[in-house]
């Protein structure tokens, strides 16, 4: 088999089988085949889409690409959420300290920032000496401490996602449900869990923009890990603007510490209790998800859940000092605001640019390469519906470089919309939950 034929094959239409997947996925893996004959077949595959015997073939060639952990020497159940990804989604750093200060384990395999949204790996590197790259036998004693931790694809586990989430990132190949699906699920599904929440993001901000593009994708990684016998639900949730008010990195680790403390912004507490809520009903925690939803409010309540966090952090190399004193994070120079050009209200968001101008500000890579700069980052201040005049904050940019400032600018004020009447009806944050 040669990686140029599979290629020209995926290029004009054909269905690959398994045999063709696994040649191409292992080959990758090894090193054999090259970033560009894989860039090559990744447009392609984004192209002409896969058909669901290639997608099945796909997650699991990536899943047995490493290993697939086991830890039922460990007590009670694993359960695990994982987001398609949005801007200011920062929910993992809450609800893993929630769910394991509540009694389950929850072994989180988790990525960097991918197209234009934050990665939960690069906001845990914003906590100095945060280390994501355990060993298998790290992760497995931190999990054994504390019940949560939290790591990124290694030469162990997951491998090929390891590679080919980098190299889509970098070649516009990531919107796309079948190359999405097997990116989650290989993760997922080597961590061992017997229950997963997938919180499907839909909207200007997310990879699907379009209710029934999320719901075919959410549809899928059900499938597959039903297929796999885990249990999986769903849900489907608003990303029409950012989540909380706060992206980049540093700074959502404040938000995250805000909501663990009790406050923080009201639709990020309500998602992250909503998650919670349903990892302790799947994992068997409580008996309902209204009982896995007040359980999350004591965690938080008591400060169970902030003292996991600083446990999880300090058993990870990080300085758990950031969680009572967040001023230790690193701090951008300088501050701008962008200000409404209208009055009027707010009638949507092109949150996708949002993220491009965090990009632009050094907040996120444009090669594999690139480093992210953790003290960059946005301040929204306001939501969708909400009075504003002209000349009013809309948000604020934290940064350390001018050079593209105004870029970084205009991608804000250009796409908040500003309409003269309120939106009528009200915006769910939660659209949909399948597969409960
Ligand atoms: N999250 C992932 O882990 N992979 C994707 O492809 C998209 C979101």
């Amino acid at each position: 088999m040669r990686a140029v034929d599979l290629i020209r094959k995926k290029r004009d239409s054909g269905e690959h089988s398994r045999d063709e997947i696994d040649f191409l996925i292992a080959g990758y893996t090894r090193g054999d085949i090259p970033d560009y004959q894989m860039a090559a077949w990744l447009m392609a595959a984004w192209l002409r889409g896969l058909s669901s015997s290639e997608l099945a073939a796909l997650t699991e060639a990536m899943l047995y690409s490493g290993e697939v952990l086991d830890f039922s020497d460990l007590p009670g159940k694993k359960v695990d959420k994982h987001s398609t990804g949005g801007i200011g989604d920062k929910t993992s750093l809450i609800l893993a300290p929630i769910v394991a200060a509540g009694g389950l384990t929850v072994p989180m395999i988790s990525g960097r920032g991918l197209g234009h949204t934050g990665g939960t790996l690069d906001k845990l590197e914003a906590i100095p000496g945060f280390n994501v790259n355990l060993s298998l036998e790290q992760f497995r004693h931190v999990l054994k401490e504390c019940g949560m931790g939290l790591i990124g694809q290694t030469k162990e586990i997951a491998p090929a996602d390891k590679k080919i989430y980098a190299l889509r990132d970098a070649t516009s190949t990531v919107e796309n449900i079948g190359l999405i699906c097997g990116s989650i699920m290989s993760k997922k599904l080597a961590e061992g869990i017997d229950a997963l929440v997938l919180d499907v993001k839909v909207g200007s901000g997310a990879f699907m923009k379009r209710e029934e593009d999320a719901v075919k994708l959410a549809e899928v990684m059900i499938e597959t890990g039903n297929r796999m016998g885990k249990k999986v639900v769903a849900l489907i949730t608003d990303m029409e603007q950012p989540l909380g008010s706060a992206a980049g990195h540093a700074n959502e680790v404040i938000e995250c510490i805000d909501v663990l403390n009790g406050g923080g912004p009201p639709d990020l507490r309500e998602l992250s209790l909503e998650l919670s809520a349903w990892m302790f009903y799947l994992g068997e925690r409580t008996q309902s998800v209204e009982e896995g939803r007040r359980l999350a409010e004591t965690m938080i309540a008591s400060g169970h859940a902030k003292e996991k966090f600083k446990q999880g952090i300090r058993l990870q190399g990080g300085d758990d000092r950031v969680v009572d004193e967040p001023h230790r994070l690193l701090a951008a120079r300088s501050r701008v605001d962008v200000v409404s050009p209208a009055s009027g209200y707010i009638s949507g968001t092109n949150c996708e640019r949002f993220g491009i101008a965090l990009a632009i500000l050094g907040g996120g890579r444009e090669k594999k390469e690139d480093a992210i700069d953790h003290a960059v980052g946005l301040q929204f201040h306001k939501r969708i519906g909400d009075r504003v005049e002209k000349g009013e904050p809309l948000a604020t940019i934290r940064h350390n470089a001018d050079a593209r400032l105004s870029e970084a600018k205009d991608l804000i004020m250009e796409n908040y919309f500003i309409a003269q009447e309120p939106p009528s009806g009200k915006r769910p944050l939660i659209r949909r939950i399948l597969g409960a």
